[in-house]
């Protein structure tokens, strides 16, 4: 199956009309990226292709999210090879807008605001990164709406939706703050699709895949390692009820002297709030998350763990 490249919003949603009635189809999955793809990406779309009749991949780096406009311009674009490692995973659609057609106007006035949950960790490093990534990703969501284009106003609300496709959207677990304020604005706006979260995709070593991993020496690479060794000894100590010790887990990261830490802890995976009293001394109990970030060199890597015990 060949895939195809569509540009505007107009021709996505004839393109996908098209195919969803063509094969009958009763679902469709959307896969958001900036492109830049990776294995992890691909495992998105994989899963995607999976358990949807019709898959549209986006690929847009949304100026929005960047706080820099030198890492903007430094975002690696490679579209040619992101479009073959999608359709090899069985994607039909992509849609690959420019910055005019997602911001016809310019910057939009109004926007998403992620609020506090947006504020801490990732956020507090990057203002304003999620009022712009969730923003972006509102307008993802609302382009890939299957059946026909945008629903006539009241739609939703009225249940006109009845006999659609199915709506499901992808998005990675690496990435775990930007998939909890997805989730959380889906739910607290409404939006009609379920959010698939995709397990992280590591290296043989452990090293999370990142678009931005293609910036790092044999060396930072190396020591970037020792992020993933720090989650895997609390996964560890979770899965046999153990306290987690993240004291030690932390000595551990500090041993390596070209990792520069940002934040290490373990919080709520829906709240993202610091799971404090869980993770010292008493065996941990319950559901959390490992959250790490830190800067290997100039590259400013993140990763996490889900904790279940
Ligand atoms: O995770 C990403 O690649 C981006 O933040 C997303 C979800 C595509 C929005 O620009």
């Amino acid at each position: 199956m060949i895939v195809q490249v569509v540009r505007t919003a107009a021709e996505l949603r004839e393109a996908s009309a098209r195919l969803l009635a063509e094969r009958q189809g009763r679902s469709q999955g959307l896969v958001p990226t900036m492109g830049a793809l990776h294995e992890g990406h691909a495992r998105l779309a994989r899963t995607a292709v999976e358990q949807n009749d019709v898959v549209v991949a986006t690929i847009f780096v949304n100026p929005l999210q960047f706080g820099d406009a030198v890492d903007l311009d430094r975002y690696p674009r490679t579209l040619e090879a992101d479009v073959a490692l999608l359709e090899e995973q069985g994607v039909d659609l992509v849609f690959a807008p420019s910055v005019d057609e997602v911001y016809p106007g310019g910057e939009p006035l109004v926007r998403v605001t992620a609020g506090s949950l947006g504020e801490k960790w990732e956020g507090a490093s990057r203002p304003g990164h999620f009022d712009g990534a969730l923003t972006v990703v509102a307008k993802l969501l609302h382009y890939g709406i299957p059946g026909a284009g945008l629903p006539a106003a009241g739609a939703f609300a009225t249940g006109a939706r009845a006999g659609l496709p199915a709506y499901r959207a992808y998005f990675g677990q690496k990435d775990a703050q930007q998939l909890a304020l997805v989730r959380r604005m889906v739910s607290d706006l409404n939006f009609p699709v379920e959010i698939v979260a995709v397990p992280t995709v590591r290296s043989a070593e452990g090293l999370a895949l990142s678009s931005r991993n293609r910036f790092l020496s044999d060396q930072e690479r190396e020591a970037a390692l020792v992020l993933s060794r720090a989650l895997r000894l609390l996964e560890d100590r979770a899965n046999a009820h153990e306290p987690l010790d993240l004291d030690s887990a932390h000595a551990l990261v500090a041993s390596q002297p070209l990792v520069d830490l940002d934040y290490f802890d373990v919080v709520d995976p829906r709240t993202l709030e610091p799971l404090a009293e869980n993770c010292r001394s008493v065996p941990f109990r319950g559901e959390g998350l490992a959250l790490i970030a830190a800067k290997v060199g100039p590259v400013r890597l993140i990763d996490n763990v889900p904790l279940s015990s």
